[in-house]
């Protein structure tokens, strides 16, 4: 099944639980998380208090992306504040193994995030824990940045190996993309092996002046195209 999950970094914080529900009212799946440290990315955004404050909203799932270093003391912290998925950047983890272990006790699906640059390597010995894969197609930081091509490529490899694990194990591990996905590109992303899709300024810049459903024809948009694959 193909997920779909806005961005909230590119929400109007100002009425940041309004547009939580708007979102998800007009047929989104997921709400995607970007919490940013001004060191491992050099950009400040958002914590565990936010994520409390947006969990009684919604029962759709909260995607937090941590791009932080260090991963693991704000880990139980997110978990308590309600997320359902917490993933990290590899590099930014003293001891990846450790940190995935940590996500699922405290009752968390576990991810790792690849930059564009990072290798798939990464995922070889960990596969057993983890429940989703993050590509970057931008670098992180900031929202609303070009589509990375390479990564269509990166994608391909990545389905393949988490086709294989699934054969070997019956487990099934998301695919997730994150960085600048439009209508226009949804489709062949998809088509590349992607079943999990962050739009942040392509969802929250469309249609900001179409009270009240602001969101349905962008949703429908991008669901449309993913029909085609
Ligand atoms: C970038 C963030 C993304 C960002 C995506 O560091 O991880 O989730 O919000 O924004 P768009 O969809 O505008 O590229
Ligand atoms: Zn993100």
């Amino acid at each position: 099944m193909h997920v779909i999950a806005p961005s909230i970094l590119s929400a109007n914080f100002a009425r940041l639980g309004a547009e939580v529900i708007d979102v998800i009212d007009s047929g989104a799946d997921w709400i995607h998380f970007d919490v940013m440290d001004n060191h491992y990315v050099p950009n400040l955004t958002i914590g565990p208090l936010v994520c409390e404050a947006i969990r009684p909203l919604t029962s759709a799932p909260i995607d937090v992306h941590l791009m932080i270093r260090p991963v693991d003391r704000i880990v139980p912290d997110f978990a308590r504040a309600g997320a359902n998925i917490i993933t990290f950047h590899p590099e930014a983890s003293e001891h990846v193994d450790r940190t995935l272990s940590l996500i699922r006790e405290n009752g968390c699906q576990a991810g790792l995030v690849f930059n564009p640059a990072t290798p798939l390597d990464w995922m070889e010995h960990v596969l057993d824990k983890l429940d989703l894969v993050l590509l970057m197609s931008v670098n992180p930081g900031f929202g609303g940045q070009k589509f990375i091509p390479s990564t269509l490529a990166k994608l391909r490899a990545a389905r393949a190996r988490i086709d294989a694990h699934e054969r070997e194990t019956g487990r099934r591990i998301r695919l997730e993309i994150d960085g600048g996905v439009k209508v226009d590109n949804i489709a062949e992303i998809a088509r590349a092996g992607a079943d999990t899709f962050v739009a942040g300024s392509a969802v929250y810049g469309a249609g900001r002046d179409a009270d009240p459903h602001r969101y349905d024809s962008v949703l429908a948009a991008l669901r449309a195209q993913l029909e085609k694959t």
